[in-house]
């Protein structure tokens, strides 16, 4: 059975105190830790995989991670969604080598074994030099995820055939997902993802998409230059919600003038909403120009206002973010730009260019942030840092809001450490569920 303990005695639970606020810098960059995490986290939950809008034609794929085990996305030619492993079943080779491409057939480079792309094996190689129940093709088909679902155009996958189905994991979140992803009838990704590779532990990435207060310190330079308001508490009136299964979000109010309303979307897209929202939806729409939320464990939403260019207006901006852990100290970060399906032309243009001059590798928020992320990765490998914890104890007094009419527990006020002590707590579960004291 597996063990509640790392191999120098150490109980689990006790590297994640989440209650107290209390997380050891352990489980950050050690090797041990990290291979624990890939049994007991990224083999058993749901993972974000990529969204319906990048595969809309049969025969249209992108190649993903699920936890990270490299996956084929594809819509097959019947139309029906599949995510299949990326690797052929003669010898492991990826059989799809690009990000996307469009095609009816798959062929595995090393030996040409070719797979339909609804993952059935229909040749191998030298198929005459095996003899009689040699080759088994019938059963030598690309290996499926165990269960893939959707909601609100976002597509997951598992390799847990016991995982709750999709729609109860999200629970809760499902209320928020449709206020962010699902306000004006749904939403389409613009363009491929980027993706890069930091030289940081996971966690300290995804620890960073649930903190609002880190904004003044950690982007001072777009204060500086007039990008940002000169108000250290400017991103502190809202709500911190902590919803089900560690999933957690900030409704976070900008300006208090009408242009920083409904996520200062244009008008055109704002009109749209009290068809798809209830009242109370699009009361605590109204009252947001800034959300972040975290599907457990690596999946985020951003959605943002700010100015891509001095002495510009802010422009709103929603992406979608994951973390791939590639070892103990590398992190693979995918980043999507998303706008409402119903988007005119000219907001598509100045949502791309607000993102991507402020978002991605090149983007001077990603910058500040990467640099804070290797930093404290690098402090976390030390046997003497290693012996301390790190302090997540902000609101930890504080009284959850009563009155909040949605679902999960509401904090006001958009600055504390709840939801990253949820979130630990989650990992805490994970981590230490059906093992041996
Ligand atoms: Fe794919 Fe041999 S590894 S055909």
């Amino acid at each position: 059975p597996a063990s509640a303990r790392l191999s120098n005695g150490q109980e689990i639970a006790d590297l994640a105190r989440a209650e107290e606020g209390l997380i050891s810098r352990r489980i950050f960059a050690d090797p041990e830790v990290y291979e624990l995490e890939q049994e007991r986290i990224f083999a058993r939950g749901w993972f974000f995989i990529g969204h319906e809008s990048e595969i809309p034609e049969p025969g249209d794929l992108v190649t993903r991670s699920c936890g990270i085990d490299p996956v084929i996305l594809v819509r097959d030619d019947e139309g029906v969604v599949r995510v299949f492993l990326n690797s052929c079943r003669h010898r492991g080779m990826r059989v799809c080598r690009t990000d996307r491409e469009n095609a009816s057939f798959l062929r595995c480079p090393y030996h040409g074994w070719a797979y339909k792309n609804d993952g059935r094996l229909m040749t191998a190689a030298a198929e005459e030099h095996y003899e009689e129940g040699e080759l088994d093709k019938p059963n030598l088909g690309l290996i499926p995820v165990a269960q893939h679902d959707s909601y609100q155009g976002l597509i997951f996958a598992t390799w847990d055939p016991e995982a709750p189905p999709l729609h109860d994991f999200l629970g809760d979140m499902k209320y928020y997902l449709d206020i962010i992803v699902g306000r004006t009838g749904g939403v389409e990704v613009l363009g491929p993802p980027q993706v890069w590779d930091v030289e940081t532990g996971w966690k300290f990435a995804t620890d960073n998409f649930t903190d609002n207060f880190h904004v003044f310190s950690a982007h001072h330079s777009l204060v500086e230059l007039g990008m940002l308001p000169n108000d250290p508490d400017f991103a502190s009136h809202g709500h911190m919600i902590v919803a089900e299964e560690g999933h957690i979000l900030h409704l976070t109010g900008g300006a208090p003038t009408e242009e920083y309303e409904l996520f200062g979307l244009p008008h055109e897209l704002r009109a749209q909403i009290p068809d798809h929202l209830t009242p109370e939806q699009v009361e605590m729409a109204r009252k947001t120009a800034y959300s972040a939320g975290t599907v457990w464990p690596n999946f985020h939403w951003l959605q943002l206002m700010s100015s891509g260019t001095i002495g510009q207006r802010d422009v709103p901006f929603l992406n979608f973010r994951l973390e791939v852990p590639i070892s103990p100290t590398r992190t693979r970060m995918w980043s999507w730009l998303a706008v409402d399906r119903d988007a005119s032309p000219e907001f598509r243009k100045a949502t791309y260019e607000t993102y991507a001059r402020t978002f991605g590798p090149a983007g001077i928020y990603d910058q500040d942030d990467m640099e804070n992320w290797e930093d404290c990765t690098r402090a976390a490998l030390g046997p003497a840092a290693k012996q301390h914890t790190l302090h997540h104890t902000m609101g930890i007094a504080r009284e959850i809001d009563e009155s909040w009419p949605g679902p999960g527990r509401a904090y006001a006020d958009a600055y504390g450490e709840m939801t990253q002590r949820s979130w630990y707590a989650a990992w805490r579960t994970y981590m230490t569920r059906e093992v041996t004291a």
